[in-house]
C-alpha cells in the first residue's frame, strides 16, 4: 500500500485522537521526516490534518472528505473493482479513456474517474452534461468470460447496482427505466453506457460508463434537463460525499458482477424486474424500428417484450422507451 494511503487510514482509524509521528513512522517503516512530507502532501490534496508539537497528528473531524483517488481507496471494500484508479480533474470522456486503457490490456476492475468531462457521452450519440465539482463520472473495465449475446446482463446489473447505491444515500422512490436509466422520484438521476469489444464467441472487454447526478444543483441546470432529470441532492437536501458514493457503487457493482459470473443472468434479471414499474403499462420504443403496445417486462436475456395492437409480442433489444 502506498504510504499516503496507509497514513490516511491510520489517522481515520483514530478519530479525534492524536497519532504520534513516531507511531506512524514505526508502523510504515519510514523516517519521521518522510511522515511529515507525506502529511504535507496529504494536506495539499484537501485533507485537514492538524499537527500538535510533541503529540503528533490528528485528522480534523467534521470536514467534508475530499474527492480524490486516495479517499476512495481509503474506504473501498472490494477485491477487483477500483483496485486501480485513474483519476482526472478533467477529461474528454472517462469511457473513451477506459476503452483506450482496456485495449492496452489494463486489468479487469480498473476504473477511470473524472471530476469533469468535456465530451461526456450518453447513449444514442447524446451529450452527458458533466460539470465539475458535483457529480460522479466513472467508467469501469470488465472482462467477463461470456459470449457477447449474454452481455446485456452487464447493463442490467450495472443499473441494479447504481439503484442500490442511490438508495443507500437517499432512501426514496428509486426505479429503473429500460434498459439503463435510474430514476429517483420518476426523474433520471443516473445513466449507464455500456461499450464493448468482442469476437463472435467471446467478449474481450466491456466498459461500463456511469454518470450519477450526485450534488448537482438542479435549479442551475438547463430547463430542458430540469424537466426530466434530478440529483441525489435535490431529493435529499444535503450534499453526499462523492468518494463515499463511488466506493459504495464499486462495492455493489462487484457484488452483482460476481453473482452474474457465478450464477448467470437470472438473479440479475429478477433484481432488475423488482425495480421496474413499467410492466403492464403502455409503452413506445423508438429505435431502428418502432414498437408500440403494452409492456410485458423483460425476458431472460434482458430484451424488452412489447405486445402490439395485433397481439404479437415483439422482442426489443435497443431503443429509447417512452
Ligand atoms: C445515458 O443515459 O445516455 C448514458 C450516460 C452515461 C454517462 C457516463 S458519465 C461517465 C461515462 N463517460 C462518458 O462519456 N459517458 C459515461
Amino acid at each position: 500500500m502506498e504510504p499516503e494511503l496507509e497514513i490516511i487510514k491510520f489517522l481515520k482509524a483514530n478519530p479525534g485522537r492524536c497519532v504520534s509521528g513516531q507511531a506512524i513512522s514505526r508502523s510504515l517503516g519510514i523516517s519521521r521526516s518522510a511522515v511529515w512530507k507525506h502529511i504535507t502532501s496529504l494536506r495539499k490534496t484537501g485533507y485537514r490534518i492538524e499537527g500538535y508539537p510533541k503529540k503528533g497528528y490528528a485528522i480534523v473531524g467534521g470536514q467534508s472528505p475530499p474527492f480524490n483517488p486516495l479517499e476512495i481507496s481509503s474506504i473501498l471494500s472490494t477485491d477487483i473493482i477500483g483496485k486501480k484508479i485513474h483519476f482526472f480533474p478533467s477529461i474528454g470522456s472517462t469511457s473513451a479513456k477506459a476503452m483506450e486503457l482496456a485495449r492496452g490490456n489494463a486489468p479487469e476492475g480498473t476504473v477511470v474517474i473524472a471530476d469533469a468531462q468535456e465530451k461526456g457521452r450518453g447513449r444514442l450519440e447524446r451529450v452527458w452534461l458533466s460539470p465539475a465539482g458535483v457529480n460522479l463520472y466513472t467508467s469501469i473495465i470488465l472482462r467477463p468470460p461470456v459470449p457477447p449475446q449474454k452481455a446485456m446482463a452487464l447493463t442490467l446489473l450495472s443499473a441494479v447496482s447504481v439503484a442500490e447505491s442511490v438508495g443507500a444515500f437517499v432512501p426514496a422512490d428509486i426505479s429503473l427505466k429500460w434498459p439503463n436509466d435510474v430514476l429517483l422520484a420518476g426523474k433520471k438521476v443516473a445513466g449507464i453506457l455500456t461499450e464493448m469489444s468482442s469476437e463472435v464467441d467471446r467478449v474481450n472487454f466491456a466498459v461500463i460508463g456511469i454518470g450519477v447526478n450526485v450534488n448537482m444543483d438542479m435549479a442551475k441546470a438547463p430547463p430542458d434537463l430540469r424537466r426530466i432529470a434530478t440529483s441525489i441532492m435535490e431529493k435529499k437536501g444535503v450534499e453526499t460525499p462523492r468518494a463515499a458514493f463511488a466506493s459504495t457503487l464499486y462495492y455493489n457493482l462487484e457484488k452483482w458482477y460476481k453473482r452474474f459470473i457465478e450464477e448467470g443472468a437470472l438473479p440479475v434479471i429478477s433484481a432488475w424486474r423488482r425495480l421496474f414499474p413499467g410492466e403492464g403499462k403502455p409503452v413506445r420504443v423508438r429505435g431502428i424500428t418502432e414498437s408500440c403496445g403494452i409492456c410485458l417486462g423483460i425476458d431472460n436475456d434482458g430484451a424488452l417484450l412489447v405486445r402490439n395492437k395485433s397481439g404479437v409480442v415483439e422482442r426489443v433489444t435497443s431503443g429509447d422507451v417512452e
